[in-house]
């Protein structure tokens, strides 16, 4: 990060170079190398990861390999005591103590819960002990984590615990990127990573034991894991399988195993005391800054960490904090004002990891984002409003929303139980074919149940007795949600999967491709708009974006010229490698035909008809299937072509205040009912001369009539009929 922000100080006048410093700590590389490895150089030893930074380690970086020679040097003259002060802190863990009698534990059970503080070393002890012990000579130890960024940040931990080069011995495997070897015997991914591996090795053979961490945060694809694993240990008396928990939740993982035994490590690394205001606090922001005001004036020394929601809050927050500030006229001691979020410029970003002067105190405003991957040592304040961004999906609408959500202890076990399982698709390719009946630890909401079932119906991956079809299989073999796996799938019939799948590829990378600086927004925008010219919509104009960077031979300056980010687009690129590779697999072949941008978007629209919208009189738009107004997002390309697009298909509907459509293409609509004759008839598409507006067909009518039937049997809350 120093180096980082000195060549940026020193260079501040060329723009690009800001960009580049600012990507390349985008890159994590800096992030990680201070965050996990020199520890000391952070004054505060605050311990910042995002998530999409971490998105793009490159473990040769973490090793020191693109390091010139004198670091090299100095690396090596100190790794030895490095590794042995590492050592020294493993001891001081609050599991140490236990070790053996964990191990014993764990020899004497084939399923254990074990549950401790966050901080005692779980994570990063518990495969370490293992492995000590003699497991990995029998297969490897998988430790699953809710998290990508969790994932990698532990395996790097770890790795240098063991002193071992990352990707070797210890590695990490997470959607899109494999960073293991044949060596490795302590793996941590994702659990969606460990679901992947299932449909290729039913019986995790290759593992002598599979650990689940954090199971308390119960992802839709903790739950389906726990299921699975519950089923594999009748099969494998020799897996092991431990869960670790927040104290929580143990009891009922234990009765979920068959109460298994639970495994308490007792203590915690540091004592918090927790405060809570009397009542809610509906003004939550201003709360917040009276709290950390009373803190400064108050308390002894120490820096004080605020949780908010978004980068906007921490913006507000700051300079009411500042006016305040001001407004004591110098009566209180400086307290430095720290705001970090992942768009915030690097310059910025640094001055959380300088020294806090004498008498100063430090005050650091976060999105929740950091809120696992952050350790904080010695003496600190923590202020939590208690609310957070959630992206929530509401199965009547098919709306996905973010929306400012109070946490509650109660609400939080609410949404940890209900939301996220849109996508039970995936299960079909494991083998579980009657997925009403599945052992869930608690089964999905039965309307989002049939709303996934009716999706994959529509998409053509079911067929009418529930079974995955071979359209279904196809699609599975892709880790993407089933409407981009369909469209990729189609792209066959119309020629273009080269099209497709760098569409596919940008369309997973997330909405950072632009960049728009503030003071260089209208340079950034006609920029932007170059892509689109002819209206192409927006899926087009990210193939557009691809192809120009991919013709300069993908070039950083080609980046820097069009205000595109370097970053996603290398990441893009990488997506859409694999993505290639998997058509293979899939024998779909790659086939061109960039000037039929009609085949595109049909192909474009097979996926996505159930996302299609049509244009009010008023200017906005109705979807059709689940009727719902609707506006066309103000960063499409589409946004300010007048008049508007009659039919659009879209990416995603996003509520903020209002519903928005993201990644928006025009469509002819006689092709929805070509495409999707089940889905969508000639009423729906109806020339709008004709005065009805045509509303969608209701919750259940794109069911066959044998699936609709096999969902009544099946699914016990028979009110929803
Ligand atoms: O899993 P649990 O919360 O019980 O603890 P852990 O993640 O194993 O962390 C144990 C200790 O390792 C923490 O107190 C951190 O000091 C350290 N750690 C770290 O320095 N860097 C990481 N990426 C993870 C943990
Ligand atoms: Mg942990």
């Amino acid at each position: 990060l120093q180096r980082y922000s000195q060549e940026n100080l020193a260079e501040n006048t060329k723009p690009f170079k800001e960009q580049e410093a600012w990507e390349e700590h985008q890159m994590g590389k800096a992030a990680l190398k201070y965050g996990s490895e020199n520890k000391n150089q952070i004054s505060d030893n605050y311990q910042f990861v995002f998530e999409d930074q971490i998105d793009f380690i490159d473990p040769s970086v973490i090793d020191g390999d693109k390091f010139d020679d004198q670091e090299m040097v100095s690396e090596k003259k100190t790794s030895k005591s490095a590794s042995e002060i590492l050592q020294d802190e493993r001891k001081t863990l609050p599991i140490y103590p236990y070790r053996d009698e964990l191990l014993r534990a764990v020899e004497n059970h084939q399923v254990l819960v074990i549950i401790g503080e966050t901080g005692s070393g779980k994570t990063t002890q518990v495969p370490q002990y293992l492995h000590e012990a003699g497991y990995t000579k029998r297969g490897k130890v998988g430790c699953t984590q809710p998290r990508r960024v969790a994932a990698m940040s532990v395996a790097v931990r770890v790795s240098q615990e063991m002193g071992v080069k990352l990707g070797r011995e210890v590695g990490y495997s997470i959607r899109f990127e494999d960073c293991t070897s044949e060596k490795t015997v302590v793996e941590y991914m994702t659990d969606g990573m460990l679901l992947r591996n299932i449909i290729s090795e039913p019986n995790l053979t290759s593992y002598s034991v599979i650990m689940v961490d954090e199971a308390h945060e119960r992802t839709m694809s903790t739950d389906i894991l726990l299921g699975l694993l519950k089923d594999l240990i009748k099969y494998r008396s020799d897996i092991k399988v431990l869960i670790s928990s927040a104290t929580l939740d143990a009891e009922k993982l234990s009765n979920y195993f068959d109460f298994a035994p639970i495994f308490k490590i007792p203590g915690g690394r540091y004592p918090v005391e927790v405060h809570y205001t009397k009542v809610p606090e509906s003004e939550y922001i201003d709360a917040a800054i009276v709290t950390v005001l009373q803190i400064h004036v108050t308390q002894a020394p120490g820096n004080i960490l605020v949780f908010l929601t978004g980068q906007e809050e921490i913006e507000t927050t700051k300079e009411i904090l500042n006016h305040r500030i001001r407004g004591l006229g110098g009566k209180i001691p400086e307290l430095i004002i720290c705001p970090i979020y992942a768009n915030l410029p690097t310059e910025l970003q640094t001055k959380i990891f300088e020294p806090t002067p004498k008498r100063a105190r430090k005050v650091v405003l976060a999105t929740n984002i950091a809120e696992t991957s952050l350790t904080i040592d010695g003496k600190k304040y923590v202020v939590d409003p208690g609310f957070v961004k959630v992206k929530s999906y509401n199965p009547s609408t098919g709306m996905e929303s973010l929306l400012i959500s109070p946490i509650s202890k109660a609400s939080a076990n609410q949404r940890a139980g209900r939301s996220g399982r849109t996508g039970p698709g995936k299960c079909f390719s494991l083998g579980i074919d009657d997925l009403v009946n599945f052992d869930f630890i608690d089964p999905p909401a039965a309307e989002s149940l049939i709303k996934a079932l009716e999706l994959l119906f529509a998409l053509g991956a079911l067929n009418k007795f529930g079974e995955l079809t071979k359209v279904g299989r196809r699609m599975a073999e892709f880790p993407l949600d089933p409407m981009l796996s369909k469209m990729i799938v189609a792209s066959d019939k119309y020629r273009c999967s080269d099209e497709i799948i760098t569409i596919a590829a940008m369309l997973s990378v997330g909405n950072s491709i632009f960049y728009r600086p503030k003071e260089k927004q209208v340079h950034a925008d006609n920029a932007r708009m170059n892509f689109h010219s002819g209206n192409v919509g927006d899926h087009i104009a990210l193939l557009m974006v691809y192809n120009s960077w991919r013709e300069c031979d993908y070039s950083k300056q080609w980046c820097y010229d069009n205000y595109v980010q370097v970053r996603s687009m290398k990441r893009a690129r990488d997506i859409r490698d694999q993505l290639e590779r998997l058509l293979k697999r899939v024998e779909i072949e790659i086939a061109s035909n960039v000037n039929d941008l009609n085949a595109i978007k049909k192909a474009i629209t097979s996926g996505f008809f159930p996302h299609s919208a049509r244009l009010k009189k008023d200017g906005s738009y109705l979807t059709i299937k689940h009727p719902q107004t609707a506006r066309i997002h103000p960063s499409s390309g589409l946004a300010q072509v007048l008049p508007h697009p009659r039919w659009v298909v879209y990416n995603e509907l996003v509520l903020t205040t209002k519903g928005y459509m993201r990644q928006v293409t025009e469509l002819k609509p006689e092709w929805l009912v070509e495409i999707a004759p089940h889905y969508y008839q000639l009423k729906d598409v109806e020339d709008p001369t004709s005065k009805k507006i045509p509303q969608g067909q209701g919750f259940f009518t794109s069911l066959s009539q044998e699936l609709l039937q096999f969902v009544i049997e099946h699914v016990e809350d028979k009110n929803l009929f």
